[in-house]
C-alpha cells in the first residue's frame, strides 16, 4: 500500500500534515510527529501582532523613562530582531531534528515588512512557507475588492522574493469563495490550505463578560471542509490541503475522497496525542487494502464536484429537500 504523495511540490511519505499550532514549536514534539508518520509539519506561526506588541511594550517603557527617539528606534529594531531570531532558531532546530519537510508559517496582517522576513525564513532552511492570512471583514469601509487585494498583494510580493514553495491558508469568509480561491491558485502558489480557524469568543451570562471559547475544533466543522474541498478540487490550479474538524481516522479518507491532496490535523493531536497519526495511517492502509486501492491517486477526488456538473450533492444547500419529513 503506497500512501506517499506530494505536498507543496515536495515528496512526502504520508498525506497527514500536522498544522501550525503551539505543539509544532517544540522540537521534541516534532520528533514524535515524524516518528508517528506525518508527512510534513507546519511550524507555529510567527505573528505580526506579536512583534508589534513586543515593540509597543518596550516603547511604553521607553516613554516612561524618557528615552530619546533614537533609543526608540533601537528598541524597535532590537525587539524585532529578538522575535525573528527566535523563530529562525526554531526553523534551524526543527530542520536538525527531523527529516520530514518543515514549513514555516507567517501570520500576515499587512503586506510590507513580512516580505523581507520571508527571505530569512528561506535562508534558515525552511522547506516552504505558509502564509496564514486573515482580515476579519468587519470594517464597513472595506470593500470586497480591498480585502481580496490584500491577499493578492502579499502573495505577489512573497513570490517575488522566495524560491521555496508557498502555501496560502485562508478562511471561508469570502463572498465568492470559489472564484477567489481559483484566482489565488493561479498566482503561482504551490498549495492552498483550507481553512484556517480563529480564536472564538463566548459570553458569560453571569458576569456578562466576553470569554475565550474552546480553542479546539468541533468534529462538526468537518462538513464545511468536506464540501469546499469537493467544490474546489477540480477548479484550482494548485493542490489542496484540507483541514478543520478532523477528529477520526475516517475523516482523513473522507477529505481525500473529496479531492484533498493532503489533510491537516491539529485539535486531534492535542486531544489524542501523536498516536492519532499512527492510528490514522494504519486505518488508511487497511481501508485501501479492503477497497483494492494501491495508491492515493486511485481514489483521491472520487467524490469531488466535477467541472460544470451542477448535480453534485455538495452543491445542494436547502434543508427542505432532505428534511421535509422532519417536523
Ligand atoms: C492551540 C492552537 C493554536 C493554533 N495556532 C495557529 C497558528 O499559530 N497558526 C495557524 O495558521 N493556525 C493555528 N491554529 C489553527 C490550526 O492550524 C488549524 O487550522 C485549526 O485548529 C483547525 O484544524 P483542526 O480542526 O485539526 O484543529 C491553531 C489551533 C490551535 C488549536
Amino acid at each position: 500500500m503506497n500512501i506517499e504523495t506530494k505536498f507543496m511540490g515536495l515528496d512526502i511519505k504520508s498525506p497527514i500534515i500536522v498544522g501550525s499550532c503551539g505543539l509544532t514549536s517544540d522540537v521534541e514534539t516534532l520528533k514524535r510527529i515524524e516518528k508517528a508518520g506525518a508527512g510534513a509539519v507546519i511550524l507555529k506561526s510567527i505573528f505580526e501582532e506579536q512583534i508589534l506588541q513586543e515593540m509597543s511594550n518596550n516603547y511604553s517603557m521607553s516613554n516612561a523613562i524618557e528615552y530619546a527617539d533614537e533609543t526608540y528606534d533601537y528598541i524597535v529594531a532590537h525587539t524585532e530582531k529578538q522575535s525573528l531570531a527566535k523563530y529562525i532558531n526554531l526553523i534551524r532546530s526543527a530542520k536538525e531534528a527531523v527529516s520530514i519537510p518543515v514549513i514555516a508559517s507567517v501570520n500576515c496582517v499587512s503586506s510590507s515588512q513580512w516580505i523581507n522576513f520571508a527571505t530569512r525564513v528561506e535562508q534558515a532552511g525552511a522547506d516552504g512557507i505558509e502564509l496564514n492570512m486573515f482580515v476579519l471583514p468587519s470594517d464597513v469601509n472595506l470593500t470586497t475588492d480591498n480585502v481580496e487585494k490584500f491577499y493578492e498583494n502579499v502573495i505577489h510580493n512573497i513570490k517575488k522574493v522566495v524560491k521555496i514553495p508557498v502555501s496560502v491558508k485562508i478562511s471561508s469568509y469570502f463572498s465568492s469563495l470559489a472564484r477567489f480561491a481559483q484566482k489565488l491558485s493561479w498566482m503561482g502558489i504551490e498549495n492552498l490550505n483550507i481553512f484556517n480557524q480563529f480564536s472564538k469568543q463566548d459570553i458569560n451570562i453571569d458576569t456578562m463578560t466576553i470569554e475565550p471559547a474552546n480553542v479546539f475544533s468541533s468534529p462538526n466543522s468537518l462538513h464545511k471542509t468536506i464540501r469546499w474541498t469537493a467544490i474546489l478540487a477540480n477548479v484550482l490550479n494548485c493542490p489542496i490541503t484540507a483541514g478543520g474538524g478532523v477528529h477520526k481516522p475516517q475523516d482523513i479518507i473522507k477529505l481525500l475522497l473529496a479531492g484533498a491532496n493532503t489533510v491537516q490535523t491539529v485539535s486531534a493531536i492535542y486531544e489524542q496525542g501523536t498516536d492519532f497519526i499512527e492510528e490514522s495511517i494504519a486505518f488508511l492502509k487497511e481501508w485501501m487494502q479492503k477497497n483494492n486501492f494501491e495508491s492515493l491517486g486511485d481514489f483521491r477526488g472520487k467524490l469531488a464536484v466535477e467541472k460544470n456538473n451542477e448535480s453534485s450533492a455538495f452543491l445542494r444547500v436547502q434543508f427542505m429537500k432532505y428534511f421535509a419529513g422532519i417536523k
